[in-house]
């Protein structure tokens, strides 16, 4: 494992909580803050002490306000192509990871910063955050797939107008339109994720990994899982070869809790 200069990572209670901590740069996504977060989330993928993850931004100002202008404002075509592919790699890492990504939006959420949340399975917001993909305003476009993943979570036409004017909106707007899940207190954000990860990770693990894929699979030309109606059978029947499923309608029969391995 790199040492980490602009994340920090924990484990509890089966959660790995990974904090962007550049807080002087409202936690701005550097390449190497990119890299970074590549490692931990390869790092973890297949350790079984980390059944969840949250991810969220140092501070109470900032979630990640956007990918790091001073780094790209010189960058040459080849260069900019460049950036947007390997944050796409890293970013569809986290959209596809077989274990629970909740974002933790504790403030600005712009640019990079949105599009990372959205990234994620879910998103929690505090009521301080916001929330917009203003690259407009630098002359560029979203180059972590905020094109595609703001159309897929909020439609065309909101989408649309938040690419096209740079408009910033605040939590109450965002989880009108279906950006975030859940808007909390600050003080309540992590307990929120929390609640919700413990509820999904009391769930049989295989399953849940095999509705991330199904689910992306709609979005992704099958990418996955093959077309993804075909996808959602294949990893049905799959479902039936897991102790997870014997373990869940033995327990449904026998009324009494699950308890899932994940096997
Ligand atoms: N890249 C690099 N540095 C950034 C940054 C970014 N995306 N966002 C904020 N910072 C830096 C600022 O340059 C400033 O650094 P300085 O103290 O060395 O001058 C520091 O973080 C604090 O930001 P500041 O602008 O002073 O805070 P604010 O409260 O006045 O405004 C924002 C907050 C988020 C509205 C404003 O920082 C902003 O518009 N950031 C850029 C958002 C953006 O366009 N993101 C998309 C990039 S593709």
């Amino acid at each position: 494992m790199m040492q980490l200069e602009n994340l920090t990572t924990e484990i509890k209670g089966n959660i790995l909580y990974i904090t962007i901590n550049r807080p002087k740069n409202l936690n701005a996504l550097n390449i190497k803050t990119i890299v970074e977060l590549d490692e931990v989330f390869e790092e973890y993928m297949y350790n079984d002490d980390v059944k969840g993850v949250i991810l969220t931004g140092a501070g109470e100002k900032s979630f990640v306000a956007g990918a790091d202008i001073s780094e790209f404002a010189d960058f040459t075509p080849a260069q900019g192509k460049t950036m947007s592919e390997n944050g796409h790699d890293t970013f569809d890492k986290i959209e596809n990871y077989t274990k629970p990504v909740i974002a933790a939006v504790n403030g600005y959420a712009l640019g990079g910063g949105c599009e990372l949340a959205m990234a994620c399975h879910l998103r929690v917001a505090s009521e301080n955050a916001i929330f917009g993909q203003p690259e407009v305003n630098l002359g560029i476009i979203p180059g972590y797939g905020g094109t595609q993943r703001l159309v897929e979570l909020i439609g065309k036409g909101k989408a649309l107008e938040l690419l096209m004017t740079g408009d910033s909106i605040n939590a109450a707007m965002a989880k009108e339109l279906g950006l975030v899940n859940h808007v909390v207190a600050q003080a309540d954000l992590m307990a929120k994720c929390e609640e919700i990860l413990n509820k999904i990770m009391s769930k049989g693990p295989v399953a849940v990994a095999k509705v991330i894929q199904c689910v992306n699979a709609h979005y992704r030309g099958g990418g996955y899982v093959g077309d993804s109606y075909q996808g959602e059978i294949t990893q049905f029947g799959q479902c039936m070869e897991t102790e997870d499923f014997v373990e869940g309608t033995s327990a449904f029969l026998e009324k009494r809790k699950p308890e899932f391995k994940g096997k």
